[in-house]
């Protein structure tokens, strides 16, 4: 290890605190920042919020290192291999969630009859397979370069192309659109979302969080997963994934811009969610394989369903009671 990763290995080691202290959590790209306490606090009304014009998911910084890697997706040993390898776990996350609360009709085709939004969907990694098991796809990613590479691998397949659609365009965006169409038809509803590896890499969670709540049907399911901000965390994801085995671009992720379950929770419990469950995953960079386990403190999988219409938002949960196990 060279004496500068070192060094930055143990200031970072030295210097993050846990993530169950109180107090203000500053972005260090553009994220709003906000008090743990305060984001509990100030959403109790039930009503939809209306998603401000200037409020965007979108960091310039991420867009353009997305852009750079545009071409890799497909490349299975590549930087993306572990996203390749999530796969194993998060595919099954979502379709056996799905299938406690819609039944499968089609054989072979557990999804069929389900729209699901991939929101930050990149080269198409997780909307393919979704697409495979019969659910009717819209993968949208900021980044056209991803967009194009996505349309481009899913077009030759008969599996997928009536499966699966892509556009390049932003959550809020898409949200906007299907304000204004809802109010002729109720068409831009989704019975899930799915945003994997994403939050991470957004300006604004809480107007994710809004935009998620709107595309969504009542009941609808949200499933994200992501990394937690433990020092852990920052040892294993940025040091070691990226700095010492380059298992994972160099620079993709920002310590500052990772969230702990429990804050993640109240941000969605906040914005019309319930949150079903948390689940830890672990990589395993020797076998590049990954595997459920119960410490959420370097990534973790969520689900949560959207309130039926009128239900109070509200944090339920106190900085010392998760609704799930985290360590
Ligand atoms: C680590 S990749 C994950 C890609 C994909 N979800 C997967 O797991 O294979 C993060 C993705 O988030 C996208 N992204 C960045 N900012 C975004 C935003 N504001 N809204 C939606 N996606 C965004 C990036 O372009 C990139 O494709």
């Amino acid at each position: 290890m060279s004496s500068k990763k070192f060094s930055l290995l143990m200031f970072g080691l030295s210097k993050l605190k846990p993530t169950s202290a109180r107090g203000v959590l500053r972005g260090a790209a553009g994220r709003s920042s906000y008090s743990w306490t305060a984001v509990c606090q100030q959403r109790s009304s039930g009503t939809r919020r209306a998603v401000s014009t200037s409020s965007t998911t979108v960091d310039p910084g991420e867009v353009k290192r997305f852009q750079s890697l545009s071409n890799k997706w497909w490349d299975e040993q590549g930087g993306f291999a572990a996203l390749h390898a999530m796969n194993d776990l998060r595919v099954p996350f979502v379709r056996d969630n799905l299938l406690t609360v819609h039944s499968a009709h089609h054989p072979g085709k557990p999804l069929a009859g389900l729209r699901i939004l991939d929101v930050g969907c990149g080269g198409g990694l997780l909307t393919e397979p979704l697409g495979r098991l019969g659910a009717s796809m819209l993968g949208i990613d900021p980044v056209e370069e991803s967009i194009s590479v996505a349309q481009l691998h899913s077009s030759p397949d008969p599996d997928l192309c009536d499966q699966v659609s892509y556009q390049a365009c932003t959550l809020e965006q898409l949200s906007d659109e299907g304000e204004k169409e809802q109010e002729e038809q109720s068409k831009a509803q989704f019975d899930a979302v799915v945003a994997s590896e994403v939050v991470e890499h957004l300006a604004d969670l809480e107007t994710f969080a809004i935009c998620c709540n709107h595309v969504l049907k009542p009941g609808g399911s949200l499933f994200i997963t992501t990394i937690n901000k433990t020092n852990l965390s920052f040892a294993l994801a940025i040091v070691v994934a990226e700095q010492l085995l380059r298992i994972v671009p160099s620079g993709t992720h920002d310590w500052e811009k990772f969230i702990s379950p429990v804050e993640l929770e109240c941000l969605l419990e906040s914005n019309g969610f319930l949150v079903q469950s948390v689940q830890g995953m672990m990589y395993n960079p020797i076998s590049g394989a990954w595997s459920w386990t119960n410490s959420t403190s370097i990534n973790y999988a969520l689900h949560a369903v959207k309130k039926s219409d009128g239900a109070e938002d509200s944090c339920t949960h106190s900085e010392f009671e998760p609704a799930a196990s985290h360590s």
